[in-house]
C-alpha cells in the first residue's frame, strides 16, 4: 500500500447549475473520491454561467447541500463583469477566462476585454486562462506586462510547454497543468466505440488530441509542468454520438489509476505525483489544510478501466478497457472514510467550500 495525501484537481466541469443530466455536485464529488480526489476546483461554464454574485450563490448554494469532497468555485470572466468581480473574489478559488474559444456569455472576443480582467481582480488570486498557442503566448505578455500570475489550462503542444519554459526562467509568474488525456493520447489513439456510433464524437476534445510529438515533449518537459488536472468535461453518450458533439471528455476516476501506471513503467515517480496533484495546486490557488485526509492505493492491484464501475453520470470514459496498475482502495477525508472498496461513505453536503 502507498499512502498519498488527498489530491486536488483544479479543473472540474460540474455541469450544475443547468446540465445535470450529464452531471452534478453529488455525482461529480463522488467520481472525485473514487478517483483519489478529496478537493475539485469547479469551472464557470455552466447554464447560466457563474460570472456575478447571483450565480455563484446559485452554484455555492448547490455544492453546499450536495457536495461530498470539498470544492472551490471559479468565477468566470466576461465582456461586461470585471468591475464587479472584484467583491465576489474572496469566495471564489480564481477566476477563469476563455481566452480563444466560443464559449457563450463568458465569451471574450478581444484583448481590451482582457485588460481590465488584468487591471482589477485582486492580485493574489491567480487568472486561470484557456489559452490554446499563439493564444497562450498572449496570455503570457499579458501577466509580464500586468506583473500577476497567471495559470495556462492543460497545455497540449510542444510550442506551449516550451514556451512556458522560458517564461519561467525569465521569471514572469506563470504556471500551468497538464490533462491525463493529452499525456497518455495522440490524435491517432483509437477510442472505445460501440457498433454504430460515431469514433468521431467521442474523440472531440478541446485542446484536441495533439501528435506524438507534442506528447513526447510533454513527458520530457515535466518539470515545467505544476499540475495534473482532468478537465473532467462530462457528455452523455447520446451527446457524444450526436451530428454536433460536445468536446469534452470524463477524467476523475482514471487519472490517478493512469499516473500510477506510469510510475509502475517508471516514467513518473510517487513524488512527482505528490508534487503535481497536491503540493503545487494547493500553493498555486492557496488551499487551506485538510488534517487527517489521505489516500492508501494498491500500487500492485492490475485492472480494466470499465465505465459501468464508475460514479460519474455521463455514462463512459475514453479509456474503457484500458489495463491499469494502481487501485485507489481508500480515501480518508478530515478524519472520515469517504471511499473503500468501490463504495462511497462520505454523504452529500459533507463537502466543504475552501473559501468557506
Ligand atoms: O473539451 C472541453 N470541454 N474543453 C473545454 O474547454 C470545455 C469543456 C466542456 O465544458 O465541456
Ligand atoms: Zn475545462
Amino acid at each position: 500500500m502507498i499512502k498519498l495525501p488527498g489530491l486536488i484537481d483544479p479543473h472540474v466541469h460540474v455541469r450544475e447549475p443547468g446540465q445535470t443530466h450529464k452531471e452534478d455536485w453529488d455525482t461529480a464529488t463522488q467520481s472525485a473520491l473514487a478517483g483519489g480526489i478529496t478537493t475539485i476546483l469547479a469551472m464557470p461554464n455552466t447554464k447560466p454561467p457563474i460570472f456575478d454574485s447571483a450565480t455563484l450563490d446559485i452554484a455555492l448554494r448547490a455544492a453546499k447541500q450536495n457536495a461530498r469532497c470539498d470544492y472551490g468555485q471559479f468565477i468566470g470572466a466576461g465582456p461586461h463583469n470585471a468591475d464587479l468581480l472584484p467583491a465576489l473574489a474572496n469566495r471564489a478559488v480564481g477566476l477563469k477566462m476563455y481566452l480563444d474559444s466560443t464559449f457563450g456569455e463568458l465569451r471574450l472576443d478581444d484583448m481590451t476585454l482582457w485588460t481590465p480582467h488584468f487591471e482589477k481582480f485582486p492580485k493574489n488570486f491567480p487568472l486561470v486562462l484557456h489559452a490554446e498557442s499563439r493564444t497562450m503566448a498572449a496570455g503570457i505578455l499579458f501577466a509580464a506586462i500586468y506583473d500577476r500570475p497567471v495559470h495556462i489550462a492543460h497545455i497540449s503542444l510542444r510550442e506551449e510547454v516550451l514556451l512556458i519554459k522560458a517564461a519561467k526562467e525569465k521569471g514572469i509568474k506563470v504556471t500551468c497543468e497538464v490533462c491525463p488525456h493529452h499525456l497518455f493520447m495522440t490524435k491517432d489513439s483509437p477510442l472505445p466505440q460501440e457498433e454504430g456510433a460515431r469514433a468521431n464524437g467521442r474523440k472531440e476534445v478541446r485542446p484536441r488530441l495533439a501528435t506524438k510529438e507534442d506528447v513526447d515533449a510533454l513527458w520530457q518537459n515535466l518539470a515545467v509542468i505544476d499540475c495534473f488536472a482532468t478537465d473532467h468535461a462530462p457528455h452523455t453518450l447520446t451527446e457524444k454520438d450526436s451530428d454536433n458533439p460536445p468536446p469534452g471528455f470524463p477524467g476523475l476516476e482514471t487519472a490517478l489509476p493512469l499516473l500510477l501506471t506510469a510510475v509502475s513503467e517508471s516514467r513518473l515517480t510517487i513524488p512527482d505525483i505528490i508534487e503535481k496533484m497536491f503540493t503545487n495546486p494547493k500553493k498555486i490557488f492557496n488551499l487551506p489544510e485538510q488534517p487527517e485526509t489521505y489516500v492508501e492505493v494498491d500500487e500492485n492491484a492490475a485492472y480494466e478501466i470499465k465505465a459501468s464501475e464508475q460514479f460519474t453520470r455521463c455514462g463512459w470514459t475514453p479509456f474503457e478497457g484500458w489495463k491499469v496498475k494502481g487501485k485507489i482502495r481508500k480515501v480518508v477525508l478530515r478524519g472520515k472514510t469517504a471511499f473503500e472498496d468501490g463504495k462511497i461513505f462520505a454523504e452529500a453536503g459533507y463537502g466543504r467550500n475552501i473559501r468557506g
